[in-house]
């Protein structure tokens, strides 16, 4: 390194495919970026693709720190988890009063505020923030979800505006408030994701098992939907799998994975936030249960053949059916994000974040995983109606989910009498069906409640509680 060097803007630790991307793309933004990891390989294959000026990475932690301009602003992307408490313990003994840590990873938000007030006590200003898109959005553009120390944010935002992903000439990057609001909202984040990737898996499985068409017919369904109101990165993913050749066999790769999807537990994480607040977020939960199904591969198999029952193909008009598949995952798709707003709001509330529904919308336009067109309509839902209780209830997303949700019901009694699993779906239409229930047999819940354990129940007619000799 060059002792001679102007001092870094921003530093980065752990040089991993997330890390060294988002070096390159705060360089070419013009700004000096520093980064440091223990692995020396990482360390070198950085220096060496990139001999660029605006590039400094060493393996040497107190050179990192001094190259920094103060206050030093430096971001840890490293696993979530004891890594990022590793990082921190590392380098707080080489930090300055008023110096930043800005946790990029997907860490647990109440890990994240034992961690701020950790470092308040030592005078270093803490930024949890989420930031998704996965490598190519962190070289390109991410989507980044700021919470914590408004002070540490303002050192930064400049790089941050200009590193992150544009949607409609905004960029995906705001200070969302105090505290662990940052990280909460990239959980939320993460819940609609596994969501979304379930709803759309259980589309695949109906139009391959179901209407039993081929790769490419999918591949072609997937490219038309993606043209219009269903646009959205993950189907536009999905199209390019769908193309995908495997080099070994020349067959369609997607037909030669294994059928078990892992998970790293944020969808989890949002679902258990979402049980302690008391908020349903029934086609989160779902996902995460369908990742757990599809983990259990040996039992699945036995079962497979102990309690066999044929998918029965369909018989009916397909182009008819595909319409009411388009349909069945719009609807679905917006009762998920329903569930994730709703979430937010209640999480707001509870942890004092002030957060404003309208700019997670605004961010979550570009660069994340789950960037859709619905998220304009999202967007403008919150920016008319202050504190919307719920995203379905806005008049024109009411009216759409009125106009398609005889669609999502059609496929689910398909899938039903053809044996083709769509528990998200499912999911989904439960969730609308109970939302717009004035009344709900909970009187019965209340009755058994007072019967078996004195619990009492309340009336119609009268104020209080009351028990009865049952
Ligand atoms: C993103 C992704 C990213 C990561 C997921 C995967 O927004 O860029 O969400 O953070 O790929 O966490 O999560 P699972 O491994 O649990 O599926």
């Amino acid at each position: 390194m060059d002792t001679q060097q102007k001092p870094c803007e921003i530093g980065i630790i752990g040089l991993g495919v997330m890390g060294r991307n988002l070096m390159l793309n705060i360089a070419e933004k013009g700004f000096l970026v520093a980064g440091y990891d223990t692995d020396i390989t990482k360390v070198k294959s950085v220096q060496e693709e990139h001999e660029d000026k605006t590039i400094i990475s060493t393996g040497d932690l107190a050179k990192f720190i001094s190259s920094l301009r103060l206050p030093r602003a430096i971001i840890i992307l490293v696993p979530a988890g004891s890594p990022v408490d590793a990082v921190i313990n590392n380098i707080q003994p080489l930090l300055h009063q008023g110096d930043i840590i800005i946790d990029a990873g997907n860490s647990f938000f109440k890990d994240t505020d034992i961690r701020a007030s950790k470092l308040e006590q030592k005078g270093i200003l803490f930024i949890g923030s989420g930031i998704s898109g996965g490598k190519e959005g962190a070289r390109r553009g991410p989507s980044i979800m700021p919470g914590g120390n408004k002070e540490a944010y303002l050192r930064v935002c400049h790089v941050f505006s200009l590193i992150a992903a544009k949607a409609n000439d905004m960029p995906c990057v705001a200070y969302l408030g105090s505290g662990s609001v940052g990280h909460y909202v990239k959980m939320v984040h993460n819940g609609i994701e596994y969501a979304m990737m379930q709803l759309i898996s259980e589309v695949y499985d109906f139009m391959k098992r179901g209407l039993c068409l081929n790769n490419d017919e999918i591949c072609t369904v997937i490219h038309e939907w993606n043209q219009g109101e269903l646009n959205c990165y993950l189907l536009e993913i999905t199209e390019q799998i769908f193309r995908k050749k495997d080099v070994k066999t020349g067959k369609f790769l997607i037909d030669e994975i294994l059928d078990v999807a892992g998970q790293n537990g944020t969808g989890m994480w949002t679902s258990e936030s979402a049980m302690e607040l008391q908020v349903p977020v029934p086609t989160i939960d779902t996902a995460v249960v369908m990742r757990n199904f599809s983990a259990m591969h040996n039992e699945r198999d036995t079962a497979s053949k102990t309690l066999l029952r044929l998918i029965s193909s369909f018989d009916g008009d397909k182009n008819a059916a595909l319409i009411q598949l388009h349909g069945a995952l719009y609807t679905a798709m917006i009762i998920t994000y329903a569930q994730g707003f709703s979430l937010l709001s209640k999480a707001s509330g509870k942890y004092n974040f002030h957060l404003n529904p309208s700019t997670v919308a605004q961010i979550w336009r570009g660069g994340c995983i789950i960037r859709s067109a619905m998220l304009n309509d999202i967007m403008k839902a919150f920016d008319n109606v202050n504190k919307l209780p719920n995203l379905l209830l806005y008049p024109e997303l009411s009216k759409k989910i009125k106009d398609n949700e005889k669609y999502l019901r059609h496929i689910i009694i398909t899938g039903i009498k053809s044996s083709v699993p769509v528990p998200a779906m499912m999911s989904s239409l439960a969730y609308l069906d109970t939302l717009r229930s004035k009344w709900l047999p909970a009187n019965l819940i209340q009755a058994q409640r007072d019967y078996f354990g004195d619990h009492k129940y309340q009336r119609y007619d009268s104020e209080g509680t009351f028990h009865t000799k049952w």
